[in-house]
């Protein structure tokens, strides 16, 4: 039987990473696992409970109730909180813009780190985020660390949102929006967006979207042979 890899998908925020990493599963039948959709989630958790998002104390304390679940979908993954469906709820800008305070407290990313451990557990697995080969899988024989520029991130994003009907500032305010994203993650003290010393850098900017899908596909086959 061939053996079912755990690949690790990391970079900032819009370089494709979801759509790729999607795809990628998919070809191999590896389970998707978006990491940045369980912090989303998180977040709604906290505002429909009427948290703050920097209130350290009660958001550690809701965390633990919170259990985050996917189902597959088109074109999106379903997510869950607790069993109610959040797939669109966590794309909303209110979300986006209050997501970094989420991620960077510390009690947050033990609980999300745990449950991303054990949805990976077999292998078989493609999860993408910001921490994944540093952090949550450290020992993922495949590692990616995946970057486009801010503008070009900016205009996926752009179209993305237009493409599902979500409300979108304009394209200069989404650059904006994503470089300052880009700061707060590389900058916090726990689990920054780092490139894992073992990852391999892809630059996406000038590439298709099929072109960095048979990019990953043939560094995933490479190393399967060498199990
Ligand atoms: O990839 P995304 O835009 O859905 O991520 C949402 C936020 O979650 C973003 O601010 C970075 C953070 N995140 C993280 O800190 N660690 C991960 N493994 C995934 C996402």
């Amino acid at each position: 039987m061939t053996k079912k890899l755990q690949v690790a998908i990391d970079g900032p925020a819009s370089a494709g990473k979801s759509t790729v990493a999607k795809l990628v599963a998919k070809r191999f039948g590896y389970v998707y696992c978006d990491t940045g959709a369980m912090y989303r989630a998180v977040t709604v958790a906290a505002l429909n409970k009427g948290i703050a998002v920097d209130d350290r104390p009660a958001v550690a304390e809701l965390v633990k109730t919170v259990k985050i679940t996917f189902k597959p979908g088109d074109p999106d993954q379903r997510v869950f909180l607790n069993g109610r469906e959040v797939t669109r709820d966590i794309r909303q800008p209110e979300i986006a813009s209050n997501v970094s305070a989420i991620a960077a407290i510390p009690e947050v990313r033990v609980a999300m780190t745990d449950q991303q451990r054990a949805i990976a557990a077999d292998g078989g697995i493609v999860m993408d985020g910001r921490d994944i080969g540093t952090t949550v899988l450290p020992k993922a024989p495949v590692k990616i660390f995946m970057v486009a520029s801010a503008h070009e991130r900016a205009r996926r994003r752009y179209v993305e949102n237009k493409k599902k009907g979500i409300a979108t500032t304009s394209l200069a305010d989404l650059q904006r929006a994503i470089e300052l994203r880009d700061q707060k993650d590389s900058t916090r003290k726990v689990s920054p967006l780092v490139q894992a010393p073992d990852a391999i850098r892809l630059d996406t900017t000038h590439l298709t979207i099929d072109q960095v899908v048979d990019k990953i596909s043939e560094i995933i086959e490479k190393k399967r042979d060498q199990f």
